[in-house]
């Protein structure tokens, strides 16, 4: 279905019930809703928002056009957890309905502040000649859950020198302070962050641009974060326009570390920048610090401007899992929370060694599972693990050892999804040994590789039925070791 512009900026609230109730009745009969990851009733689902720890309980918040699988008019709905794996939805949070942001709450942050929790998001607007102009919003929740936005913008506009591209305020505490990266475009074209101070999160002064040794690198940063992990400084963004090595990953979500961000000059000295994520569908992260100090990541599991399968069933996306971030020698590791192990049901092991072989072993077999498996003592040329096997789908998680990489491949793995940007993914790995951690669900697989190295983010697109998992060994022979555990989360959404 072509959506023309008046469909996309319709409102949630002048729409028929009867309308979204039947949407909703289309969206719960698709064969691909997820089992254990956040998703959106109805419609379309894009960036965490709000990410933050508030009166015992996480809250997170995202993106959602509610209407359909489009970028249309944006809110912010809320859904918040007592442990980052049980979600609730708790309904629209921030609604498009004031001059400010008229034209879609955009992304932004949450902070805890004096028994409130702030929420500083973009308001965006549109003119009658359809030009752009962005606000810097916050509005405030109770102890009750209650909202209400500020009367009016804490930042109107973008400053001289930056184009409308100008969102996505990412807020933290630092001393007395309170600071904000906010991501933008300059008038000549090209990417960066700024920085904002306020004392009381109500006046906002600009510190100015984040001074990086990347002053040349795409042409919009969207979705900055950034914190300090283990006394270094993190900056995560994704620049749109950045061409990389892996030429099929046109949204590109990464990072740099330095030493920590001097927040009276914006001087930011850091090293490459890297991506967070080697998979298909990941985009526009948001981090946040739990009361025990850990720092987690959920993405975005989609892609701008992609047409998926879900799109038929009137949804489209999730979110990722929750990880935690650690620093380990300049980069930043990821692994799943440790709170996702309450949601492990029965569990089967098995070991041993194949050699130019491919098993299946019975038991093993699923939709919703988590899995992890080891190889060592390698000499096989390739060895790997087939996964939703059936027919003749299965997805591919292959090691070559002579070119010491470890490829994701969905080429098979049911409906296409995007292929015009390439089937496989891959990265570097050490062969000899190792590690995959992964999380099956309906229609998505996030791979954890030795310990959280590298990840590979994937939806994927396989029929119900296949839920068959293989290893095989070709060129030689590998041992491995295999824990499955069945998931299953009572009310998930
Ligand atoms: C990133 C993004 C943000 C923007 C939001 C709108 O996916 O484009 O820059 O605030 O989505 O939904």
């Amino acid at each position: 279905m072509e959506w023309i512009k008046e469909e996309r900026y319709r409102r949630l609230e002048d729409t028929d019930p009867e309308e979204i109730s039947s949407l909703a009745a289309r969206v719960a009969r698709c064969p691909w809703r997820q089992g254990y990851h956040i998703q959106p009733e109805t419609g379309l689902l894009n960036d965490p928002n709000g990410f933050a720890f508030f009166q015992g309980e996480y809250h997170l918040f995202y993106q959602w056009f509610p209407l359909g699988p489009v970028h249309g008019l944006k809110y912010w709905y809320h859904t918040s957890s007592p442990d980052l794996v049980h979600w609730t939805n708790r309904g629209v949070a921030l609604k498009p309905d004031r001059d400010f942001d008229s034209h879609g709450v955009y992304s932004g942050s949450a902070i805890e502040h004096n028994g409130r929790l702030y929420l500083m998001y973009t308001g965006n607007t549109r003119d009658k000649s359809w030009d752009r102009m962005p606000y810097q919003c916050m509005a405030q929740m109770e102890k009750d859950g209650r909202i209400h936005k500020f009367i009016s913008p804490v930042i109107s506009g973008p400053p001289p020198g930056y184009t409308e591209h100008y969102r996505d305020p990412k807020v933290w505490r630092q001393k007395d302070c309170f600071y904000a990266v906010i991501g933008a475009q300059r008038s000549n074209l090209t990417g960066c962050a700024m920085l904002y101070r306020s004392i009381d999160l109500h006046q906002w002064e600009q510190v100015g641009e984040l001074h990086t040794g990347l002053s040349d690198f795409g042409y919009m940063w969207e979705c900055p974060d950034y914190f300090e992990l283990d006394g270094q400084g993190v900056l995560c963004f994704c620049p749109q326009g950045v061409k990389l090595n892996d030429p099929g990953n046109i949204y590109p979500s990464g990072y740099v570390v330095g030493d920590p961000l001097d927040v009276e000059t914006g001087d930011f000295r850091h090293g490459n920048f890297r991506l967070l994520d080697r998979g298909f569908d990941f985009y526009a992260p948001q981090t946040t610090l739990t009361p025990d100090g850990r720092r987690i990541l959920v993405g975005w599991m989609g892609l701008p401007d992609i047409v998926y399968p879900t799109d038929d069933h009137g949804w489209a996306h999730c979110l990722t899992l929750p990880r935690e971030l650690r620093m380990e020698g300049g980069r930043l590791y990821q692994v799943p929370v440790r709170e996702l192990q309450a949601i492990r049901g029965r569990e089967r092991f098995m070991d041993g060694k194949i050699s130019n072989d491919t098993l299946s072993p019975s038991g093993f077999s699923g939709t919703r599972y988590e899995l992890i498996i080891e190889f060592n003592n390698v000499d096989a040329v390739e060895f790997g693990i087939g996964l939703r096997t059936g027919g003749e789908e299965r997805t591919i998680l292959v090691c070559n050892t002579r070119e010491s990489r470890l490829m994701l491949d969905r080429t098979l793995s049911g409906r296409p999804v995007a292929e015009e940007f390439g089937t496989v993914r891959s990265c570097k790995v050490n062969p000899s040994e190792v590690k995959l951690q992964l999380f099956m669900d309906t229609s998505s697989v996030e791979v954890f590789v030795d310990d959280g190295r590298e990840v590979f983010t994937a939806r994927i697109f396989p029929h119900e039925e296949s839920g068959g998992i293989s290893i095989f060994a070709k060129g030689g022979e590998v041992l491995y070791r295999a824990n499955m555990w069945d998931i299953e989360v009572e009310g998930a959404n």
